[in-house]
């Protein structure tokens, strides 16, 4: 028998002999791996301190089956679950969750607006804070956050969140908004571009921003003046910026406030009466926003409820109900002669904000309309 060569003995074992050194590379990698890969601790010091404020809406609701996508009920999970159904969150940043209401945002109030501008204000002064998400209902989260958008005293960012689905339904959208929002919060991208509202991968600035759909998942837009920009990939794109003066630019302080003046909405419409307007002003109403018809226009019947209304100290602003373009000052109306302000472009809702921060100021309605063209 002739016993093999070398050479023979070595072209047989060559595969185990290259197995075994394959294993010995991979274990020497992995363990090299290891020895690369930073604690948990040495993660959590590099991502940002994201505190998340919850305060109801749909993004906290639950229905009665995961296709029940209207009539569910708002505002029922409380923040600790909003948080632990989106693990991904810890991957981009240490998030505290705090429970400030549990409320469906049509019942938002200027009390809880106070509240929450203060606990925002206070949470953000704090070193260790670098950004701040709201969990809101979509009903109103364009006038907190305009209302934030004035009164915040900060750069950090401050973005406020909501869902259009409930979050036991078929692709519920609060997980990925939320997991946006808290990405959105904790970059560096959205300091110092004031309060920002995110939705369905995109962002907007507040005091533009509008819900124009009753239930679909794209309702947020800023119209004609446009969104801002989009979350892809884990990651902010901005590609414009709102001009208006905001957060710590703006003149308003909070701080001491416990109320707001009273200010209310009267809608215009084909007919329409002075009875809501005189019930209003009756009511102690320290100004009205008109919101009226094309170029915020005054119907003839309600000329002169207006000019009694202004003639008892109400400030009047003429919004309106258009929802696009600025309401042209000496326009439909002889604002200078009628001692009226306009809104510029903001809408009846957010004038309504600005109206009642205005108040704590002045009564003059020169200084109101350069607040008007300022904010
Ligand atoms: C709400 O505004 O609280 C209910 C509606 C929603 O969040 O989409």
């Amino acid at each position: 028998m002739v016993s093999p060569s070398p050479h023979v003995i070595h072209a047989r074992f060559q595969p185990y002999i290259r197995l075994v050194f394959s294993a010995l590379l991979l274990s020497t990698g992995l363990t090299n791996a290891i020895a690369q890969t930073p604690d948990a601790q040495e993660v959590a010091q590099t991502l940002p301190n994201v505190v998340i404020l919850a305060t109801g809406g749909t993004i906290a609701g639950t229905g009665a089956s995961s296709t029940t996508t209207v009539g569910y009920t708002s505002a029922t999970v409380g923040v600790d679950k909003l948080i632990a159904a989106v693990p991904e969150l810890k991957k981009v940043a240490n998030v505290k969750g705090e429970q400030v209401f549990q409320i469906a945002s049509e019942s938002m109030t200027n009390d809880h607006w106070l509240k929450l501008a203060k606990r925002v204000n206070i949470l953000l002064a704090r070193p260790d804070v670098d950004g701040i998400v709201i969990t809101h209902g979509t009903d109103t989260i364009e006038e907190t956050a305009y209302f934030l958008d004035l009164t915040v005293k900060s750069r950090k960012p401050v973005v406020i969140v909501g869902a259009m689905r409930p979050s036991t339904a078929l692709s519920a959208d609060g997980p990925i908004n939320l997991y946006n929002a808290v990405l959105l919060a904790g970059s560096k991208e959205a300091i110092g571009k004031g309060v920002l509202v995110t939705l369905n991968d995109q962002i907007n600035a507040a005091r533009e921003v509008t819900k124009t759909n009753t239930s679909t998942t794209d309702t947020f837009k800023s119209p004609e003046l446009g969104m801002l920009g989009y979350i892809q990939g884990s990651k902010p794109y901005f590609y414009r910026q709102s001009t208006r003066k905001n957060t710590l630019d703006t003149e308003f302080d909070i701080t001491n406030l416990d109320v707001l003046p009273k200010v209310d909405i009267v809608y215009g419409y084909a007919d329409m009466n002075s009875v809501a307007l005189d019930a209003q002003v009756a009511a102690g109403a320290k100004g009205i926003i008109h919101a009226g018809v094309g170029d915020g226009s005054i119907a003839a019947q309600m000329k002169e409820p207006l000019i009694a209304a202004r003639k008892k100290g109400v400030i009047i602003v003429r919004a309106s109900r258009v929802g696009q373009g600025i309401v042209a000052r000496n326009g439909e109306a002889s604002d200078d002669a009628l001692d009226f302000v306009v809104s510029d472009t903001l809408n009846a809702q957010k004038a309504r904000i600005l109206l009642m921060l205005a108040l704590t100021k002045t009564n003059n309605t020169k200084e109101i309309q350069r607040m008007f063209y300022t904010y």
